[in-house]
């Protein structure tokens, strides 16, 4: 009934400013396309974390009964659902951080290119609906292919006049256990793109520092370059990713959020608009601050063998950020 609804927000609110009163930083975080197989898990470890005041889990389907579930954790954020089209605006209106996963993952054959077609128009909606209701929110891009749907957000942006380069992250990390090692321990900077041959491990600066033989060097990055597709095999034609990604993007949105609150020291990987090579995007370690990536780093020294990958990761990326941009334009 109305008046039922009415007691519900306005319980909601009191908790909303209860915490604001209370001095927790509280920050306003929406997830779009939060009943999906990545936006599920995501929107769970979001409401865990402390740093969250308010989460808004949009979807064109099925997004109230998840924001229900979410709702019944007992931890500090307040849940809202917000349910297709029309209720997108309120979705996004406050937000300081969007993460999207909506759109449709790749089935065995297929590659994140293959996803254009139904993403690309996706993405330019959900970003249409940011540059209007929260143009100052940090962005987490999820949604394939990554190398095209980022050049489309900025496209998106730069047309409605609220471009700010800093504040658009593709989120491209990933949790491999390829090296043997406690996963927890090691750190690869992993450049350039998102999707096969774009995907640049930088062997040469794992840390804590390693050696490896030629043949580990091929191994290893062959593993790292198609982990996404190892799992879309295993799970023959269920989808891709999804419980690693949500864990991948909680940690990434985490770390953005900590630098909105002023943290020293947060770097990622991630892609961004970058004048680390001659490409208007590339992927490389960011520093997170109160303006998103404030500081993009370069690659540092690479190996011969990384070198020659990044040549080719270049002629892909290239071609995959112009399709993207001309999306827009055209
Ligand atoms: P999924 O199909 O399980 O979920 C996608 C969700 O998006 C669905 O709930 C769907 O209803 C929703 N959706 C569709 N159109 C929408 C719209 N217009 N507005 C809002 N929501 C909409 O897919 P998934 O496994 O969660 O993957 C989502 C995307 O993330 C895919 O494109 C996938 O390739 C990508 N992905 C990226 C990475 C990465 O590292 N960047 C990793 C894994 C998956
Ligand atoms: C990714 O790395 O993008 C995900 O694992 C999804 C995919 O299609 O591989």
């Amino acid at each position: 009934s109305p008046n039922l609804q009415k007691m519900e927000e306005s319980s909601l609110l009191r908790r909303e400013n209860c915490r604001a009163k209370g001095g927790a930083p509280g920050f306003k975080v929406a997830i779009l396309g939060a009943a999906g197989g990545i936006g599920q898990p995501l929107a769970m470890l979001v409401k865990m974390n402390p740093l969250v005041s308010v989460l808004h889990l949009y979807d064109v389907v099925n997004s109230p009964g998840v924001a229900a579930d979410v709702s019944h954790m007992d931890t500090g954020a307040v849940v809202r659902g917000f349910l297709g089209q029309p209720q997108l605006e309120s979705a996004l209106t406050g937000m300081d951080l969007v993460i999207i996963p909506a759109g449709v993952p790749r089935k065995p054959g297929m590659t994140r290119d293959d996803l254009f077609k139904i993403n690309a128009g996706i993405v330019r909606t959900l970003c249409e609906g940011i540059a209007k209701c929260c143009p100052h929110a940090i962005v987490n891009l999820i949604s394939n292919p990554v190398n095209s749907t980022v050049p489309i957000a900025a496209e998106v942006f730069k047309k409605a006049g609220t471009y700010d380069p800093k504040r658009l992250l593709g989120v491209t990390n990933l949790d491999a256990e390829v090296l043997g090692i406690d996963p927890r321990d090691v750190d690869v900077p992993v450049v350039g793109g998102h999707s096969g041959v774009t995907i640049l491990p930088l062997l040469s600066q794992v840390k804590p520092a390693c050696t490896f033989t030629a043949d580990e060097i091929n191994y290893l990055t062959d593993r790292i370059q198609n982990g996404g597709t190892e799992v879309v095999e295993a799970k023959a034609g269920a989808g891709s990713a999804t419980l690693s990604m949500a864990y991948g993007a909680a940690k990434f949105a985490d770390a953005c959020l900590r630098g909105l609150r002023g943290d020293a020291g947060i770097v990622e990987c991630s892609f961004v608009a970058s004048q680390v090579t001659e490409l208007p995007f590339f992927a490389s370690k960011v520093r997170l601050g109160r303006g998103g990536a404030e500081e993009v780093f370069p690659l540092g020294p690479l190996s011969e063998y990384e070198r020659f990958g990044l040549e080719k990761a270049k002629k892909e990326l290239v071609e995959s950020i112009h399709k993207g941009i001309s999306f827009i334009r055209k």
